[in-house]
This record gives C-alpha cells, sequence and structure tokens, in this order.
C-alpha cells in the first residue's frame, strides 16, 4: 500500500514516483537524506507546508495530488524541485524543520569507524559512497516503520555496487520489507525514455542540466564515473572536479593543518576543538584548495565487473594521513600488522554494504580498543596536491622508549641470551 523511496529530485527518482504508483498502485513516500551532499540555502523553503507526517527525521512535506510525501533535509536540490512541483499546483508543499540531517551522523557513526580502521578498497578508494548507502538505508527503513510502508524503492541501477548496499541494509534491518528496484524491472532504457515518460505522466522534467557523469556526493567525497571515464585510458577533463582545484593551480605557499587525535578519532584542526561534521568540512575546504585527495581508478564493483572511478577525498585524504601516522608512534609492530591486515577485510565489507554484519560490527570493537591509545597530533604539509607529514606527537608514548608489547619482546632477547637458556634449549 505505501513505499518510501529513496529520492533524489533528479529525473530517474521523479519517474519512479509515477511508475510505482501505476504499477504498483501504492501511496509513494519520497525520503531525501542529508548525508551532506549539497547545501542550499535552506530558510527560503521553509514557509508553506501541508499534512505533516511526523517521523524522527523530522523533515517531510506531503503532496494531497500526488499522494507523495517527502521526508528530508531543506538543504537538498530534491526539495528545492519538489517546491516548483508545488508551485507548479501540483499540490501544496513545505517542510517543517527541527529533524537533524544525517549529516553528524554519518560522520560520527560511519566515517570516523572507517577512518580508524584505515579501511581502503582496493589501495586506493576510501569508501564515500560505500559509507552512505547503509546511512540512508537504515533511516529508509526507520521512516517506513513510522508511516506504516511495507515496502521500499531505490532508483540504483542493476549493474552497480549500490543496489546491492541499500537492498543487504534493508533486509539486515528488516526483512519483512519487500523491495523494488524500478530499474530492474521497467524498459526505460535511458534518458529520453525517462522524459517521455515525465511528459506523459506530468512530471516536470527537472530543469537543471544532467551531467554527463554519474556522481555520488556527501560529506566526506564526490565520486565521478561514466562518459568518458569509461575508458580506462582517458585523462579525465579539468572542468569535472568540484571539491578540489588542480595541484598545478594550488597556491605556491604551502599551509600547515594539524590534526588532533583521541583515541584514533579526530577531534581537534589546528587546536580548535571541532563535532565531526564541521571538522570534516573545514578540511575539506582547505585540502581542496590546495588540491588534496584525488583519486583516479579502476576498481573490481561486487557485480564482477570493472568500472573506472575517480574520487575527490580532500578532508578524508587529510585525516588518512595524520591518523596513520599517529599509530606509527602509538602501535607496536605486531599489533599494526594485524590492523592493518584486517582493514582490508573491513574495507572490503563496507564495499559490499555488510555494515550491518555482526563480523564488521565485531571488527569495529576491534578497531576501537586497538586506537584506544592512539592520541595526539600530527602536522601535515598541504602543497600542490600532496598531504605529506612533517610532525607528530603523543603524550603518551614517546620514541626510544617501549611500549608493552615491545617489552615482551625484549624480555625474550633477553632470555635467548642466557647461557641456561642455551643449555636448556639445546640439551
Ligand atoms: N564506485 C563507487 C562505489 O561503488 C562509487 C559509486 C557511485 N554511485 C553512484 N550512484 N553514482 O562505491
Ligand atoms: C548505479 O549503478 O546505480 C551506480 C553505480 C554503482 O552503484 O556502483
Amino acid at each position: 500500500n505505501k513505499v518510501v523511496l529513496a529520492y533524489s529530485g533528479g529525473l530517474d527518482t521523479s519517474v519512479i514516483v509515477p511508475w510505482l504508483r501505476e504499477n504498483y498502485g501504492c501511496e509513494v513516500v519520497c525520503f531525501t537524506a542529508d548525508v551532506g551532499q549539497v547545501c542550499i540555502g535552506a530558510k527560503s523553503i521553509l514557509d508553506s507546508y501541508l499534512f505533516p507526517v511526523e517521523t524522527s527525521y523530522g523533515l517531510f512535506v506531503m503532496v494531497p495530488s500526488l499522494h507523495v510525501c517527502l521526508i528530508g533535509s531543506s538543504k537538498f536540490a530534491g526539495i528545492k524541485r519538489i517546491r516548483r512541483l508545488g508551485r507548479k499546483g501540483q499540490g501544496k508543499w513545505g517542510l517543517s524543520a527541527g529533524g537533524e540531517g544525517l549529516e553528524g551522523r554519518i560522520c560520527e557513526r560511519y566515517i570516523f569507524p572507517c577512518l580508524r580502521a584505515g579501511a581502503i578498497y582496493e589501495r586506493k578508494y576510501l569508501l564515500g559512497t560505500s559509507m552512505a548507502r547503509p546511512v540512508i538505508a537504515k533511516a529508509m527503513v526507520d521512516v517506513a516503520k513510522e508511516v506504516g510502508a511495507d515496502a521500499v524503492a531505490h532508483g540504483c541501477t542493476g549493474k552497480g555496487n549500490d543496489q546491492v548496499r541499500f537492498e543487504l541494509t534493508f533486509f539486515a534491518l528488516n526483512p519483512e520489507l519487500n523491495v523494488v528496484a524500478p530499474w530492474r524491472e521497467w524498459d526505460i532504457k535511458g534518458r529520453e525514455d525517462a522524459i517521455e515518460y515525465a511528459k506523459k505522466h506530468n512530471v516536470p522534467v527537472p530543469v537543471t542540466k544532467k551531467s554527463i557523469y554519474s556522481r555520488d556526493r556527501n560529506l566526506w567525497h564526490l565520486s565521478h564515473e561514466g562518459d568518458i571515464l569509461e575508458d580506462p585510458a582517458n585523462k579525465p577533463k579539468k572542468d569535472m572536479y568540484m571539491m578540489s582545484v588542480d595541484p598545478e593551480d594550488a597556491p605556491n605557499q604551502p599551509e600547515y593543518v594539524e590534526i588532533g587525535i583521541e583515541s584514533g578519532l579526530p577531534v581537534s584542526v589546528n587546536g580548535n576543538k571541532l563535532s565531526p561534521a564541521s571538522l570534516l568540512s573545514q578540511l575539506n575546504e582547505i585540502g581542496g584548495r590546495h588540491g588534496i585527495g584525488r583519486i583516479d581508478m579502476v576498481e573490481n564493483r561486487l557485480v564482477g565487473m570493472k568500472s573506472r572511478g575517480v574520487y575527490e577525498t580532500p578532508g578524508g585524504t587529510i585525516l588518512f594521513t595524520a591518523a596513520r601516522e599517529l599509530e606509527s608512534l602509538t602501535l607496536d609492530r605486531e599489533t599494526m600488522q594485524v590492523k592493518d591486515s584486517l582493514a582490508l577485510k573491513y574495507a572490503e565489507l563496507v564495499y559490499a554494504g555488510r555494515w550491518f554484519d555482526p563480523l564488521r560490527e565485531s571488527m569495529d570493537a576491534f578497531m576501537g580498543k586497538i586506537t584506544e591509545k592512539t592520541t595526539g597530533s600530527v602536522t601535515v604539509k598541504l602543497y600542490k596536491g600532496s598531504a605529506s607529514v612533517t610532525s607528530r606527537t603523543s603524550p603518551i608514548v614517546c620514541t626510544g622508549k617501549t611500549s608493552h608489547p615491545l617489552r615482551v619482546e625484549k624480555y625474550m632477547i633477553r632470555l635467548m641470551q642466557l647461557d641456561s637458556f642455551d643449555s636448556m634449549a639445546f640439551q
């Protein structure tokens, strides 16, 4: 009867709304998550509204004529679009403010744990999209319960990773929910079909020019795939990037940032204590202007195909550099080796959409314990695309002294040097 749709405000997800109503005869609740993707002035949208549906995610609108209800953040573009729809007489809209966006949550509960774990997929990818999917999917499961929906839907294609991440999360959190994936069912094959379908169903086609790339953004990163990037031999175009300047155009003067870390988690920038989300957005700005954190790679998707992607993770790259460096002071050899080997598995689970798998959760507990003493600060020099460490300090460790596990090794060495040890061993 009712389905919660992961709604972005783009053409595809807009077409899904009438399609669901036509094919499933259900009411559609559009959910737009604020994971820090775009920040558009919020205030102007907060005027007229109708039929609030209370959810713990706070923000929503309801459009009686379309039987659509939108839940999400006012900062997001999708909501602007909904407003336009409203102005065109397709219903009245509004938003209720007051709910927290998911920005803070994704940062604290998803991004920082991956950072602490040192999770990197296939040598390069800092997992930006992979972390965001379970956040959104979990919110959808919560909203579905609150509004009494029996199904959830998403606009991911049948070739990608995102469908797996959404659906594994739905399944982990509520196996009863029905899942609708229109891209695997309908005969809309491309943009032209979608526009035609939209026109036929009176859905205004988004005015924003469709980017030639498939992009995904949140507070941690921005990904680019598709178009000329599909051929791994093609160099990305200079104007594709959005979060970072070309390192060649970055300032000729380096900039130094000091990252404060407590128990493996970043807490301050240049001595200022910041919340996870504001810390990250500040570092995105600083890193972005020095061209930090651009990754160009070919990765193995879950569905068994290779895919070329370009990622921008400016703040994240600075944080990774700093966190890893501090561990050189705080972790002994063996601990570091075990942690690094588990980080690979951790990254793989996150990439594969197994966020709510007890295995990842248990590994997270391990990561928390092992980084308990990773406290200190690291200074990173940013210069034309490179982030290099110039200083690291920790109040609990210093070089020249031995930590507990190393004391064990020292003890063993001493033991081996004893004459009695010799005679015992080779008797
Ligand atoms: N290949 C990356 C990943 O699987 C990025 C996916 C981007 N998703 C998107 N809908 N544009 O995590
Ligand atoms: C999609 O196919 O929906 C986006 C790409 C991906 O999920 O990997």
